[in-house]
Parts: structure tokens; C-alpha cells; sequence
């Protein structure tokens, strides 16, 4: 049964719809307007499997929240949104519990669940836009914790060998916003769900000044993984742009890391660089000045802008397309390689 506009896969219990020429504006956090040639959502491993044997030989895009990508032109490959969704604790002993969350859960909406249960380990991470299944994808991280110190395991479906494989946390090869799912396995699995181990009796993380600036300023006597939640949801509310009032995708780029002593070089000339030293002697470089050194931070070239609060996140003022966005980060990056020689990466991901 096919149409013009949508074929519709009879005999599945939702009837899930293959839909062809959809626009992405509302489902990607740049707000870029874009269409998808071919387009279906699952809520299932089922439906998954469904919807692949009615598009043989495709390399599908799975989509979850839209939050860390960058969409630069009508994107041919059939664009799949993950709509698994599911909260439920699947085990506990004295200290801990398993939560285990579907991939196309809000990963918010999951902090919160974890603030209403007791539950300690992800307080750090309020309010970062995206859903469940590219948390790991990406080791989300932010204010001194990232996912892999609450990651149990994840299970994925191989869309190539349509198997579900379940991955551990020495699977997942967890780096700085890296893993296995981001480059070796980029595009042959969706993330169906995660298991994430959370403290029943939470010990916090203040240990990122701005945090402890925060509690102070909010009046906080008595430290709780709900003060420390709300302080940052106030720090992030302050410097970061709203994705519902203007386009972006966070950090658009990554900081560096170099040796101490390209370091040192570059303290030599450049006295307030910002770096902090790493457990392997290097230092991490703190994107946000390099790039605000070369003078960017508050930039506009038509709708795609350098965010005036946080030079690292790129923005989109309403009708910016893609390869606007693209461009103004590729003089940014020369820019900083310029006057720095030091190459930035991009950490959203390219479509
Ligand atoms: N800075 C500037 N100018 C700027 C921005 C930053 O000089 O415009 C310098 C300041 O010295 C500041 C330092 O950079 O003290 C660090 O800034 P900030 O605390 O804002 O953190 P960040 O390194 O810029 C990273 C993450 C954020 C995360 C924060 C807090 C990356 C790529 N970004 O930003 O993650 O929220 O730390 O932990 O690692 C994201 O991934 O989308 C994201 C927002």
C-alpha cells in the first residue's frame, strides 16, 4: 500500500508509518529546517525490525532528540526516531539500584525521576537537552560527572544483523564525549536501553567552583541531591541558550587536549589561556577562551551567531541553514588554528 506521501506497514500492531518529504525544524535543536526523504518512528525492537524489512538495503539515521547534531542539507538516508520509552527499577541491594530507561526517554525527565526516588549519580547532569539512547553515545558530561560513573549496561539492536548485543561498560570504550557507538560502531546500532546504577545514598560532587558558588548564593544549608540539582539548572539556565527560544546543540566544539609543555608555550605568550591538568600529564584547554580570544563570542552572520554568554555553542537566530552553521564553525576553527595552532574538533555530530 504506498502513496505519495506515507506507506503505511499493515499487519504491525501500531501500523507505523513510512511518511517520505518530512521536515526535521521540529525535531533537531538547531531548529534547522531540513527533510527527510524517507521517515518512520518505532517504539519497539519490533517495530525497529518491522519497519527495516521494508527498506532493504538502506543505512538508516537513527534520531533521538536532536540535540547534538547539525543537519546541513535534505538528508536521503531514511531518518528512524527512537520512541522507546520505559522507566523501571530492575534491581537493588543496600547501596545501590538499577534504573532502567528506554533510549527515547528525556534524559531530564529521567534526573528527575532519580531526584523524586532518592536516587544519587546524575543530579550534576540536570537539565541537558537530548534523550536516553545518545547519552552513552556521547558519555554526556557536565559539572564534574559523566554518564560512564553511573553506566550499567545498554542494549542495542544491530540494524545490520538485527540482533540485540548487550554492551558493559568496558564495551562501550567511554572517553571524553567518546565512545565505541560514536566512531567504530557509528550507525550500525540503535540503542534500545540503558541501565544506569544510581546510589541510594547519594555523595556528592561539589567540587566544580561555580557549584558551590551557586548553593551559596541560593541560601543552601543543608546539601541534597535536589540543591545540587536546582544550582545547576541555575548555572546552566544563566550561560547557556534555551534550544526552544534559540537554535543550538551545546557545545558545539570540544576541548582540546595538549601536552603540558605546548601548554607552557602557550602560557608563555598568552597569559590568561585557561587549561586544567589531567591525570596524564596533559592539559585540557578550555575551548570557550580560545575561541572568544579570537573575538567571536557574540558574533551574528545572518541567523547563525557565536553564542554572546558561552563562545563554545554556536546558535541559530531562526532561519540559519545547516552549511551557515558549518561555515561560520570552519572559520572559527582556523581561527583559533591561526592564531593558537591548536585544532578544534567539533563535537556535534555532521549529517
Ligand atoms: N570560557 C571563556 N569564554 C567562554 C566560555 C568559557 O573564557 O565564552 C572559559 C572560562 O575560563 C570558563 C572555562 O572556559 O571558566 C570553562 O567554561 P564552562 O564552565 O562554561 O565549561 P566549558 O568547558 O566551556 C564544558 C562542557 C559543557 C558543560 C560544562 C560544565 C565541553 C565541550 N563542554 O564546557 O557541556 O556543561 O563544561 O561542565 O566539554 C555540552 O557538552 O553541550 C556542554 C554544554
Amino acid at each position: 500500500m504506498k502513496s505519495a506521501l506515507f506507506t503505511i506497514i499493515a499487519g504491525i500492531p501500531n501500523c507505523m508509518i513510512i511518511k517520505h518529504d518530512i521536515s526535521l525544524k521540529p525535531l533537531n535543536s538547531f531548529g534547522i529546517e531540513a527533510n527527510a526523504k524517507t521517515f518512520s518512528s518505532f517504539t519497539t525492537v519490533e517495530e525497529l525490525e518491522e519497519i527495516l524489512s521494508e527498506l532493504p538495503g538502506a543505512s538508516p539515521i537513527i534520531l533521538g532528540g536532536g540535540s547534538n547534531i547539525l543537519i546541513t542539507g535534505d538528508l536521503d538516508r531514511p531518518v528512524l526516531k527512537n520512541e522507546v520509552s520505559g522507566m523501571n527499577r530492575t534491581s537493588e541491594d543496600e547501596d545501590y539500584a538499577v534504573v532502567k530507561v528506554g533510549a527515547g526517554e528525556n534524559w531530564h525527565g529521567f534526573v528527575n525521576y532519580c531526584i523524586e526516588n532518592g536516587l544519587g549519580g546524575v543530579e550534576n547532569l540536570s537539565l541537558i537537552p537530548g534523550n536516553i539512547g545518545a547519552s552513552p553515545m556521547q558519555n554526556i558530561g557536565a559539572y564534574g560527572v559523566e554518564i560512564k560513573d553511573v553506566f550499567d549496561h545498554l542494549n542495542a539492536f544491530h540494524i545490520y544483523d538485527k540482533k540485540m548485543v548487550r554492551f558493559n561498560v568496558s564495551d562501550c570504550h567511554f572517553g571524553y564525549r567518546e565512545s565505541v557507538f560514536k566512531k567504530q560502531y557509528k550507525d550500525h546500532f540503535s540503542i534500545i536501553d540503558v541501565s544506569f546504577r544510581l546510589r541510594k545514598k547519594p555523595v556528592f560532587n561539589i567540587s566544580y567552583g561555580a557549584i558551590q558558588q551557586e548553593l551559596e548564593t541560593q541560601g543552601v544549608k543543608e546539601l541534597s541531591i535536589r540543591a545540587i540539582s536546582d544550582a545547576i539548572i541555575s548555572i546552566r539556565q544563566s550561560k547557556l541558550p534555551d534550544p526552544k527560544k534559540i537554535g543550538n546543540a551545546g557545545s558545539f566544539f570540544k576541548n582540546p587536549e595538549i601536552s603540558a609543555s605546548a601548554f607552557s608555550a602557550l602560557k608563555d605568550q598568552f597569559a590568561g589561556i585557561v587549561g586544567y591538568p589531567l591525570e596524564n600529564g596533559n592539559v585540557k584547554l578550555a575551548a570557550g577562551w580560545l575561541i572568544e580570544s579570537c573575538g567571536w563570542k557574540g558574533y551574528r552572520r545572518g541567523d547563525a551567531g557565536c553564542h554572546e554568554k558561552q563562545a563554545l555553542v554556536l546558535v541559530n537566530y531562526g532561519q540559519a541553514k545547516g552549511k551557515d552553521i558549518f561555515g561560520l564553525s570552519e572559520d572559527i576553527l582556523q581561527s583559533v588554528y591561526k592564531k593558537f595552532s591548536v585544532m578544534l574538533e567539533r563535537e556535534v555530530n555532521l549529517l
